[in-house]
């Protein structure tokens, strides 16, 4: 099927550069992109989605010793920088021990980790324990997904744990530990498939459930809403809390950008939102360009526990005016995340409205881990889009 589409696509590449209609040129390499990154992802999903396991001893003397990994071609100088950073969690905690899986940014190998730390008794160790980790590395696009499945992985790791526990000496029994590597890597990838196949079934999402969009022939808006903030801040989360989809979703390898949708029906009216997500930090501003071609508005997201995220807002607010030269306003709105955590919260609102009124800009708290604020902010912002377009 790809293939027949694949030779397809071609053909017409070759017809249109041949008649020498740029524009149409233009548009068809443009949805030839969108429409052929999206079947590839849709094919190579399930499979794709691990990129290693790592397997790491804590030893005394050597310190943090990945022992076994896969795939087995792995690079040292990958095994050494996933090890160590899964150990500073614990150097960072007095060594306590997390019971639950953690997930860890890994942002020089473009990656994400989950981690699962395991103690067992070893009189031979200071303090009779010994402590070990398990690192699973994915891609930092797909996070999405295992934020949102992360608790149905959970039972898959207690399991090997409880196996790697009963190994005597784990250095002597390496090929039964590579056996429950590979089970526990079959095993995720097994309900993910699952789940896959179970949110590809569920046809609408159900962040309004009073406003369903079940016809896609009445949507009268579609707007394109670039997601723009610091390493961290939740813009994954948001979208994720947003659109309920971590599968559905198109990516764009070649500006490592991330797109989700969702309909929704705003004053009766439909409305085609197209997300963009920044896999990682986008760097650099040639790849940033075609992020925010084409934004019809776009929310600039900080960490209210974190103020170095609020100070960085306004960078954000010029490198979209200087992208997007629009002899009109962009709808844009200034919105602080994680208003859950009111204990670590470490900015006043009116410091962050202070800024948003210096940018003449509204601004919204929100919480993606508890849904706090997130369909109000979709709600207006689909308001001043729709306003914008009436002019
Ligand atoms: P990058 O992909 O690195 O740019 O990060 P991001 O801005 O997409 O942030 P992401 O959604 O990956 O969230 C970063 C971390 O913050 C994750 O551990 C989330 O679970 C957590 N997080 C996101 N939003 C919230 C929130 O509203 N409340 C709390 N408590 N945690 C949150």
């Amino acid at each position: 099927m790809l293939n027949t589409t694949f030779i397809f696509f071609i053909c017409l590449f070759k017809l249109i550069k041949c008649l020498n209609y740029y524009n149409l040129y233009k548009l068809f390499i443009y949805s030839a992109n969108i429409y052929l990154s999206y079947k590839f992802t849709e094919l190579t999903m399930a499979k794709e989605l691990i990129k290693a396991i790592i397997f790491t001893e804590f030893d005394e003397k050597l310190g943090p010793n990945p022992i076994l990994w896969y795939p087995s071609d792995l690079p040292e100088s990958f095994r050494m920088a996933v090890s160590i950073k899964s150990i500073t969690i614990l150097s960072a905690d007095q060594g306590l021990m997390p019971k639950s899986l953690i997930i860890m940014p890994f942002p020089s190998l473009t990656s994400k980790g989950i981690i699962k730390y395991i103690e067992k008794e070893d009189k031979s160790r200071r303090g009779g324990v010994a402590q070990s980790s398990i690192t699973l590395l994915f891609s930092e696009i797909d996070d999405l997904i295992f934020y949102k499945y992360l608790s149905f992985l959970e039972p898959a790791f207690n399991k090997i744990t409880q196996e790697i526990i009963k190994i005597e000496d784990i250095k002597e029994n390496k090929e039964i530990l590579s056996n429950q590597i590979d089970n526990l890597r079959a095993e995720i990838l097994n309900i993910l498939e699952d789940l896959r196949i179970k949110e590809q079934s569920v046809l609408k999402s159900e962040a309004f459930p009073e406003e369903p969009v079940e016809d896609k022939g009445i949507i009268k808006y579609k707007f394109k809403i670039v997601v723009c903030g610091d390493p961290g801040v939740g813009k994954t989360s948001t979208i994720l809390r947003f659109t309920d989809n971590a599968f559905r979703r198109t990516y764009i390898a070649t500006i490592g950008v991330s797109i989700s949708e969702k309909n929704v029906l705003i004053n009766k009216e439909g409305v085609n939102f197209i997300l963009w997500d920044i896999a990682g930090q986008l760097k650099f501003e040639m790849m940033r360009k075609h992020y925010y071609k084409g934004a019809e508005a776009a929310f600039l997201i900080f960490d209210l526990t974190n103020p170095e995220t609020l100070k960085n807002i306004p960078k954000w607010y010029k490198d979209i005016i200087k992208e997007v030269k629009l002899n009109h306003n962009l709808p844009m709105m200034i919105i602080g995340n994680k208003c859950d955590l009111t204990k670590k919260r470490m900015i006043k609102r009116k410091e962050a409205e202070d800024i948003a009124k210096k940018l003449s800009l509204d601004y919204y708290e929100t919480s993606a881990l508890t849904g706090e604020n997130i369909s109000e902010v979709f709600k207006q912002i689909a308001k001043k889009c729709i306003e914008t377009e009436l002019g």
